[in-house]
């Protein structure tokens, strides 16, 4: 189990035990996170379940791939930390994480 922090665009922190192996969208649907729509199911092919990777993160998670940087094109308000959340795995080597849900998806 891996400690995962979701924290809402109302500030509200989401505090979760997420299974190695799953993805940090799978966690926050799972738990009702408001402002992870989802809609692909995890396919990197909507960008609504964009997120942004908490600065003292985002080198560990890294960069996103080539198909994600693509579609992350129809993300609203993309920074350098945007990742879409489908495409990060959850590991022991990211217990701990905390990532931002933005304003709004698309
Ligand atoms: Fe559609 Fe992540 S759920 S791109």
């Amino acid at each position: 189990m891996t400690r995962l922090t979701i924290v809402a665009f109302d500030g509200t922190r989401h505090e979760l035990d997420a299974a190695n192996g799953s993805t940090v969208m799978e966690n926050a649907v799972r738990n009702s996170v408001p402002g992870i729509e989802a809609e692909c199911g995890g396919a990197c092919a909507c960008a609504t379940c964009h997120v942004y990777v908490d600065d003292a993160w985002s080198e560990k998670v890294g960069p996103p791939a080539a198909m994600e940087e693509d579609m992350l094109d129809f993300a609203f308000d993309v920074r350098p930390t945007s990742r879409l959340s489908c495409q990060i795995k959850v590991s022991d080597a990211l217990d701990g994480l905390v990532v931002h849900v933005p304003e709004r998806q698309g």
